[in-house]
């Protein structure tokens, strides 16, 4: 079923356990992904960045064929913009078919950020899409500075954002960061304040920079109220470092078997994750 964000993540938030949303890029992570997704009876998102749009996605292609495959199992799948941030490239989502946008102008002051969220997502419900927006910021992983508790999502102000730009999920800013952590590093999250967004705004919360944040945190977002979690970094370096494997353990491998071993270990990867965040079996 090709759908919005909407009800699954509302599904999510009245019965507490999150849903993946994960980057792709190309056919094999789409087919990793949706039956990844079928075989787990799971709800799942498939996000591509404006930058990954750019360098590979070609999303005119990639939402039809999107919606063709997701159209073929019972399970929901979203096609989500993620961190969208100029209106040429989330109007050109919508036109190109996504389910979904996120609006990403958490780098705005706050009534830069309410203005330009309200604004698309005005825009994505006339159209029946779903709409995410970010308030605080999730920094990058390899700039520690980045991760700052001032950054971190103001309870009040967050139900205030809310409620005035009608988004329909809001990511928040917890001490998790996007990409690859150094060695050893496992990031300290702030789970109190996770539950008191949770209980100031009762709606579906999102986790940016899923990749490398530890079960343990995992799971305790979940139980905190992280409804979707964005997982982009682990995803890509299970597909390489099987590609690679591959490669080593025979170098003339076929292109095809390449693909085909990266594909494998990603649905592996992925239904792991959804049954740590306890959406597996939903559907
Ligand atoms: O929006 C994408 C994500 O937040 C992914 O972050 O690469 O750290 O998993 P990640
Ligand atoms: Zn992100």
């Amino acid at each position: 079923m090709y759908v919005s964000m909407k009800e699954m993540l509302l599904h999510a938030h009245e019965n507490n356990y999150a849903v993946m949303a994960i980057n792709c890029v190309n056919m094999e992570q789409a087919k990793a992904i949706i039956s990844s997704a079928s075989e787990e009876h799971s709800a799942v998102i498939i996000n591509i960045s404006p930058r990954q749009m750019k360098a590979h996605g070609h999303p005119e292609i990639l939402a039809p064929m999107i919606r063709d495959m997701a159209e073929r199992v019972m399970v929901p799948v979203a096609f989500n913009l993620d961190h969208g941030s100029s209106y040429e490239d989330i109007a050109y989502a919508v036109q190109c078919g996504f389910s979904s946008v996120m609006i990403d102008a958490s780098g705005f002051e706050f009534e830069e950020n309410v203005r330009r969220t309200a604004l698309i997502a005005s825009l994505a419900h006339g159209k029946g899409l779903s709409c995410e927006a970010e308030l605080g910021h999730v920094g990058m992983a390899n700039q520690q500075d980045n991760i700052k508790t001032d950054l971190y999502t103001n309870p009040s102000q967050a139900k205030e954002f809310a409620s005035r730009t009608k988004c329909d999920c809001l990511a928040v800013a917890i001490g998790t960061a996007h990409g690859s952590y150094p060695k050893g590093f496992v990031p300290e999250l702030d789970f109190g304040r996770l539950k008191q967004l949770k209980e100031t705004l009762k709606m579906p919360l999102v986790l940016h920079g899923g990749s490398g944040a530890g079960d343990e945190n995992i799971k305790k977002v979940v139980e905190s109220g992280i409804n979707k979690i964005n997982v982009c970094t682990d995803l890509f370096k299970h597909g390489r470092q099987a590609m690679a494997d591959a490669i080593a353990k025979n170098p003339d491998i076929d292109y095809m078997d390449v693909n085909m071993a990266a594909e494998e270990a990603m649905k592996q990867f992925i239904k792991r994750y959804m049954r740590l965040i306890g959406s597996s079996g939903r559907y």
